[in-house]
């Protein structure tokens, strides 16, 4: 998708507004700050007082605040907006951007459903302004390697990930319907789908919580995805487990004609299997302060990013088709669960401009990805 550029450099730095003041807004807050290119011209939430104490801990009282972030943006000359806000505020906040002529860099996930993310997507090309998703752990400088390193492996036939952790988050994690799907696996579907460079097919799941669980809905989940070419990916994970646990970013297996690779998640991946040495060109961009980075630049050059929502809504989508398995019991194609989203983004979109975006498309999987989909099941 092409989209409106805006030059900038360390001379003239991005402005941008970050709105959402939690526990990821100051991350956020600390990662614009260090940067040379862009420079913070405000903070907002709807929650004031706290907009202003995160002002004031970066050591930036007279920081310009507000409650509406597209408000403060034009008040200070903003070009651009971060949105950190809670996933629900994400289409809000991120459409009312848009349309104010502000490109987006957004927290995961795009939106708080598929039918939201594609409101979004279509908000984008109504507007011609970008709109990238950070999906911080697509720029994990050993990911990158791992993905380099794959290329030598020939056809892969299996990834797997294995998530095993012991969390007492308290809180509205411990009360969702399907903790470790929606609020964690998008991460690691994310970063198959970047491994593989393949869209996901078909998802079965099966989702359950083991007898001592101390989270209301399903803490287990283990799902297996056919992606695009036949390589079957398989998410097993756990939000209660205690010993043993695995790093943040799972523990990765990539099986291939040539050999295996590994990656536990905390180091170096490591390649076992007759194949030619290669060198690494490795990446310069790492968690979100490299979201931000490519973000800038995507800005400046008009190439899209990786992250740009049109392609980041299929991580979504392999959420949404996990938890629809879960609860059907039965082998879902994401093609089903695309055009029902989509299906209901067209009932409940209020903006014209964007549901005759929407209508327009030839195919939903085609509309995000360039590719048609399968004709035959
Ligand atoms: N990439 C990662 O590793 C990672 C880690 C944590 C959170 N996140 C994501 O970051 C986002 C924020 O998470 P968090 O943990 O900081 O949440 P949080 O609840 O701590 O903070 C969200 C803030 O958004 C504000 N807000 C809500 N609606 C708003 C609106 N319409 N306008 C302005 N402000 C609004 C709330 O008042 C709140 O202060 C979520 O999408 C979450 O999934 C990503």
């Amino acid at each position: 998708m092409s989209f409106r550029t805006i030059p900038s450099s360390p001379a003239d730095p991005l402005r941008v507004v970050i709105v959402g003041a939690g526990g990821m807004g100051r991350a956020w807050l600390a990662t614009v700050t260090e940067s040379p290119e862009v420079m913070l011209a405000g903070i907002a939430d709807l929650d004031v007082p706290l907009a202003r104490s995160a002002a004031d801990s970066a050591g930036l009282p007279d920081l310009p605040v507000g409650a509406d972030a597209v408000a403060l943006a034009q008040q200070t000359g903003a070009q651009a907006l971060i949105n950190v806000t809670v996933p629900e505020a994400h289409h809000p906040v991120t459409t009312a951007a848009l349309f104010a002529g502000l490109p987006v860099l957004g927290e995961k996930p795009a939106a708080e459903n598929v039918s939201r993310a594609l409101s979004l997507a279509a908000a984008a090309e109504v507007t011609g302004e970008l709109f990238m998703v950070s999906q911080s752990r697509r720029w994990n400088p050993q990911l990158a390697a791992l993905r380099e390193m794959i290329a030598r492996l020939g056809p892969i036939g299996t990834v797997s990930t294995t998530f095993f952790r012991s969390e007492h988050f308290g809180g509205f994690r411990e009360l969702m319907a399907y903790p470790l799907l929606i609020d964690m696996a998008i991460h690691a579907f994310d970063s198959a789908r970047f491994l593989l460079q393949a869209e996901p097919v078909t998802a079965y799941c099966q989702s359950y919580n083991p007898p001592w669980s101390w989270y209301a809905g399903d803490a287990n989940a283990t799902v297996v995805f056919e992606m695009a070419g036949g390589t079957r990916y398989i998410y097993n994970g756990s939000w209660c487990s205690p010993g043993a646990t695995t790093s943040w970013n799972g523990s990765w297996r990539v099986s291939g004609e040539k050999g295996t690779a590994l990656w536990d998640g905390d180091h170096e991946p490591v390649l076992d299997g007759e194949v030619d040495a290669a060198e690494a060109t490795g990446t310069p961009y790492s968690g979100i302060a490299g979201a931000l980075q490519v973000f800038v630049r995507a800005l400046r050059t008009g190439e899209p990013p990786s992250g740009e929502v049109h392609e980041n809504v299929m991580s979504l989508a392999m959420v949404e088709a996990a938890v629809t398995s879960a609860a059907s019991g039965r082998l879902e194609h994401l093609d089903d669960v695309l055009e029902q989203a989509h299906a209901q983004a067209l009932r409940e979109e209020t903006r014209a401009d964007v549901r005759d975006a929407l209508a327009g498309w030839p195919s939903v999987r085609e509309a995000l990805t360039g590719t048609v989909p399968a004709e035959t099941r």
